[in-house]
């Protein structure tokens, strides 16, 4: 696609959690690179750091949210406090833009920013809505509307493979879980703009959930945009807003291929100090080097690692490396890096299957369980840890990395690398998917 004119001006509205951040401005860059100009609009908590990112315009808008608005137990409430708090200062922001440029080609927003679609509707202006999460979840939005009891009979009869894999357990926890009225009302939100915009951009791949994809176009009439893995198509970019320690990499270069196991639970999830001590000796008990990403915060009532064991240090040694937080994609490249224990984010899934790492599944909340059910039963490239014990910590990373019984699991892990090569390098697949985004943004 030739490049277009820099006046084709497209505003993105970001959602400043990590796991948002990193697909937006992924987005923003391949956008640029075919000759848009972008405005980047971002609220004030965990801004990101414009100097990494000249070529776009940013602006803040207020949030009037703190720390404290952010937790992983009660995320709806935050979404819902970002969408009352920002609506207005969005709306004169987005004014203001139009009134500068007098064109805005499409307005692109994150589903957790779903006030963007009334008022680009408002604007007269093209909403689009970007899915960080996988194509799958949004099957679940229909069946919000349903009631509690028929809910399960609802998504059951989608008969999409990845939503037969859920276990009935897991499926009641998804369906009812925090069922608050600020869940309630974020769900129905959600379900309502990925009805109304006008285009649905997801960071997937066609291969990867083809069923779901095929039932979710049944029930969202606009087009479905997949352009993932979006970190591969996208040029390299910095998006993290912690530090990545590159230190861990040094150490990664002295252990044996597919020797080390990578453990990190994204950017949101926490753990208590119990759970850590129980990771701790597991990892120290299966005597195979591991990479660990512990925030600073991650370990509630704890500033970062000081409530380790007394002894774990002395029996881990230089086995163990410990980072505030790492080059996420690089280690995953990495020929050391043999598995994955991850909380399941959808960008660290995405990530894991680009390497061909089979992954250790912990979910924590919201999506995390669909995806784990989906690399467990549907892609079976992982195994679910159930308890949070340390010999069974220790025997479930044996059975993934070393054990006979994890061999085809390695393998399917690599056959689907080889498949998402594949799918990057075929003529077509991602560059027909972003002729087709960049043909509806200029369509209006
Ligand atoms: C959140 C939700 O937890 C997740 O379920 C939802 O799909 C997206 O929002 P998060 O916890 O941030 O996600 O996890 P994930 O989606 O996996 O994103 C984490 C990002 O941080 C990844 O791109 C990963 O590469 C990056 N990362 C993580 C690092 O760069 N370094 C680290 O040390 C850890």
């Amino acid at each position: 696609m030739e490049k277009q004119q820099k006046s084709s001006h497209v505003v993105l509205v970001m959602v400043s959690f990590q796991g948002h951040i990193t697909p937006m401005l992924q987005l923003a860059s391949i956008l640029h690179s075919k000759g848009f100009s972008i405005t980047i609009v971002h609220t004030e908590f965990n801004s990101p750091n414009p100097s990494n990112h000249p070529e776009f315009t940013f602006i803040s808008i207020p949030d009037k949210l703190t720390e404290s608005h952010f937790s992983d137990k009660d995320t709806a409430s935050s979404v819902w406090n970002l969408n009352k708090n920002c609506a207005a200062p969005l709306q004169q922001c987005l004014e203001k833009i139009l009134h500068s440029l007098h064109h805005i080609a499409a307005v692109i927003y994150d589903t957790l920013m779903y006030s963007a679609q009334t008022i680009t509707e408002d604007l007269g202006l093209l909403g689009i809505v970007l899915r960080t999460g996988s194509a799958t979840t949004m099957l679940f939005y229909p069946a919000f509307s349903q009631l509690d009891e028929e809910r399960i009979d609802f998504v059951y009869e989608i008969k999409s493979p990845e939503l037969q894999a859920l276990q009935l357990k897991r499926l009641r926890a998804l369906l009812s879980q925090n069922a608050t009225k600020a869940m309630t009302e974020v769900r129905v939100a959600f379900a309502n703009v990925l009805k109304r915009s006008s285009a649905i951009i997801v960071n997937s791949m066609e291969f990867l959930e083809l069923e779901a994809l095929s039932k979710v176009k049944q029930y969202f009439p606009a087009p479905i945009i997949t352009i993932g893995p979006l970190h591969k198509f996208a040029p390299a970019i910095c998006s993290s807003l912690l530090t990545e320690d590159d230190k861990c990499i040094s150490w990664l270069n002295k252990q044996a291929p597919k020797s080390v196991i990578y453990v990190s639970f994204g950017s949101i999830a926490n753990i208590d100090k119990q759970e850590l001590i129980e990771i701790a000796w597991g990892l120290s008990n299966m005597k195979q080097p591991f990479l660990w990403v512990v925030r600073p915060g991650m370990v509630r009532g704890s500033e970062w690692i000081e409530s380790l064991p007394n002894g774990f240090e002395e029996s881990v040694g230089e086995r163990g490396c410990i980072v505030k937080w790492a080059p996420q994609k690089e280690v995953l490249a990495h020929a050391a890096v043999g598995g994955f224990w991850t909380h399941c984010g959808w960008n660290s899934t995405i990530e894991s299957i680009c390497e061909g790492v089979p992954m250790l599944c912990r979910p924590f909340f919201g999506d995390q369980h669909l995806n784990t059910s989906s690399i467990c039963n549907v892609w079976k490239i992982g195994l679910e840890l159930q308890n949070l014990e340390r010999g069974n910590i220790e025997r479930t990373i044996k059975r993934l990395m070393v054990d006979m019984e994890g061999n085809g699991i390695r393998k399917r892990a690599i056959d689907l690398k080889e498949k998402a090569a594949f799918y990057l390098m075929e003529e077509g697949s991602t560059s027909r998917s972003l002729n087709k985004l960049i043909k509806h943004i200029l369509s209006v």
